[in-house]
């Protein structure tokens, strides 16, 4: 394998079926526009179904032989999440790879649907449910994986398991953004040790982009001014998310990121978290947290 891991890596994805939640724009866009590239049938699953189709005509125009659909899914309502993996599950028997992308960031205080603050429970209480929701179809399919997006900003994150929904403390929208994406490798990391004893179970990776140019920075003035300068292109920076997807030596377990200066920018490879990330007891405080709130059970 070449040393810069870049989408002549990305083994052929024929026969494969994957989701990515939040594919109408970034991240996701870019994803779905490789993995159908690639030969896999990619469901997309967004809460606007309109963008969604937008975004299938101009991969197909493209690529006119990309296996594209797309499918309703807000990560804010877990009726929505439900209706989304019934109708998934009633079509499709398989499921390769499930890709957590869809993110909200900064953004003012607010509930979704079932009443959690608005990051944690789009961001990571949804992708719990609905990875639950799909469980089924990923156990029964030979080496599936899950795939989280987390962040640098996991490094801002420190749970308050007291005030998950932030009631009790003036709402800190950039400690909540880290929160949710420090979630993000809790799940991935107590994922990969819950299941490592069932050989059916998926392959639990994370990964996160670095500072790429993305519609994600919409509620920070200053993240808009400072990603002018920082941010590198949609295309490399959903390299660490390919790769954690595709790559066939990823382990349960692994993070990717990219490999230049901080991680903000470059070639993915594997890298690390830091120590609160790895903290067990809180990971499985979470997971429990997270089942007694969207009421799924694993
Ligand atoms: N860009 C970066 O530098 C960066 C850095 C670290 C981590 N990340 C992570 O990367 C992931 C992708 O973000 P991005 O940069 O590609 O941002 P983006 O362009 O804003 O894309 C976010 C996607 O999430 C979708 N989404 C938001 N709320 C949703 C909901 N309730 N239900 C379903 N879909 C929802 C959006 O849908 P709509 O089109 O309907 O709004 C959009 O498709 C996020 O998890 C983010 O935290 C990004």
């Amino acid at each position: 394998m070449s040393k810069k891991w870049t989408h002549a890596d990305i083994p052929d994805q024929t026969g494969k079926v994957i989701i990515i939640t939040g594919a109408t724009s970034g991240l996701g866009k870019e994803a779905s526009k490789v993995l159908a590239e690639k030969g896999a049938t990619v469901i997309m699953a967004v809460r606007n179904t309109e963008k969604g189709e937008k975004v299938i005509q101009e991969i197909t125009k493209e690529h006119p032989k990309a296996k594209l659909e797309v499918k309703k899914l807000d990560l804010g309502s877990l009726k929505s999440i439900e209706s989304f993996a019934k109708e998934f599950l009633q079509q499709y028997d398989q499921l390769n790879i499930l890709i957590n992308n869809a993110g909200v960031m900064m953004c003012p205080y607010a509930k979704t649907e079932d009443g959690f603050e608005i990051q944690m429970g789009t961001n990571h209480l949804g992708h719990f449910a609905l990875t639950r929701k799909l469980m089924a179809a990923l156990i029964q399919t030979k080496d599936s994986r899950v795939v989280a997006t987390s962040s640098i900003g996991h490094r801002m994150g420190d749970i308050d398991f007291d005030d998950i929904n932030w009631e009790k403390r003036k709402y800190d929208t950039n400690k909540a953004y880290g929160d949710s994406k420090l979630a993000n490798l809790y799940f991935t990391y107590e994922g990969a040790r819950k299941f490592s004893s069932n050989p059916n179970a998926p392959k639990m990776v994370a990964a996160h982009p670095g500072v790429t140019a993305t519609d994600l920075d919409r509620h920070s003035k200053l993240l808009q001014f400072f990603n002018k300068f920082m941010a590198q292109g949609v295309e490399k920076g959903t390299l660490p998310t390919l790769r954690a997807a595709t790559d066939p030596t990823a382990k349960s377990g692994d993070y990717f990121g990219p490999g230049g200066l901080f991680e903000a920018r470059g070639y993915p490879k594997k890298v690390d978290s830091n120590a609160l990330s790895k903290d067990i007891e809180k990971a499985q405080k979470l997971w429990k947290v997270s089942e007694q709130m969207t009421g799924v059970s694993f």
